[in-house]
């Protein structure tokens, strides 16, 4: 079951996917993507259906799961990837705004967890898969709802992975850097190593298969973003106002 199926990652995902076998269970919003991607995986001859849902709502990607459920068997690997990027000045930033992004970010992944999580528990085997960011690690600039978005994808993921110790149910926390897709388009800030998609959907499936409990990637930026943890805060404000990934 992936999240966010219809464009960038997920698309890519449902794709590679369906190259290596496995059957899949598509989720967004936008129907006429879904339809196109489900026709292309049924291409590569395995079985692939859609359902249309906003993560925010609980019940509805809860039907969603059953209707996967109904039409493939059960669900062995979540990929909670739904998400929106956005710029955010901290002046311009307003309540609702955060609460959009957190919202999708994050309680979206949430009511996804929920609607997989009983079965795989009481099958003992499943995966869950995080779609986190490299923006988890610190805050950046002009990305506070962002960033906080990710750091709690990453907090929240990490919790399970402990609970779900001994359960047969593994998680999965992917923290990719910039990667071509609709969420990176059209923006004129410098994004350091951008990954073409196939690279990148390569990387996560491959993460995914190796049961990796994290994946931070691509190795050069993960490497600086996770050096980063280790500075002070005045040399990380200096560095970070100066590396601005927004316009
Ligand atoms: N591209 C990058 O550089 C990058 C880096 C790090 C992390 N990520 C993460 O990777 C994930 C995928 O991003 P992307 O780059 O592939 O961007 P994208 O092409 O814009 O894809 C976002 C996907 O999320 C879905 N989505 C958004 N809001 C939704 C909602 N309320 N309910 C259901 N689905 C929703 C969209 O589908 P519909 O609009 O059809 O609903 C779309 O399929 C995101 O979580 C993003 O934060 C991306």
């Amino acid at each position: 079951m992936i999240t966010g199926a219809s464009s960038g990652i997920g698309r890519g995902l449902a794709l590679e996917i369906a190259a290596r076998g496995g059957h899949l269970g598509l989720l967004a919003r936008r129907e006429d993507l879904l339809e196109k991607i489900v026709d292309e995986a049924k291409k590569r001859n395995v079985k692939a259906v859609f359902a249309t849902a906003d993560v925010r709502d609980a019940n509805a990607v809860r039907e969603a799961a059953n209707h996967f459920r109904k039409k493939l068997g059960p669900i062995d690997i979540l990929i909670a990837n739904a998400g929106i990027g956005t710029a955010d000045h901290a002046v311009s930033l307003t309540p609702e705004h955060a609460a959009t992004v957190i919202g999708i970010n994050v309680l979206g992944a949430v009511n996804s967890v929920a609607a997989v999580l009983p079965e795989m528990v009481e099958r003992k085997r499943g995966r869950l898969v995080a779609m986190s960011s490299l923006a988890a690690y610190r805050g950046l600039a002009k990305s506070a709802a962002y960033c906080a978005s990710k750091a709690a994808l990453t907090a929240y993921f990490e919790s399970l992975r402990i609970d779900l110790r001994h359960t047969g149910v593994g998680v999965t926390i992917i923290h990719p850097g910039f990667i071509k897709t609709d969420l990176t388009a059209g923006r004129h800030a410098k994004m350091p190593y951008l990954m073409e998609l196939d690279d990148g959907v390569r990387k996560i499936v491959s993460a995914i298969e190796k049961e990796k409990k994290i994946y931070a990637f691509p190795w050069q930026l993960a490497t600086i973003v996770r050096s980063s943890m280790l500075m002070p805060a005045a040399m990380y404000d200096w560095i970070a106002e100066r590396n601005s990934f927004r316009e």
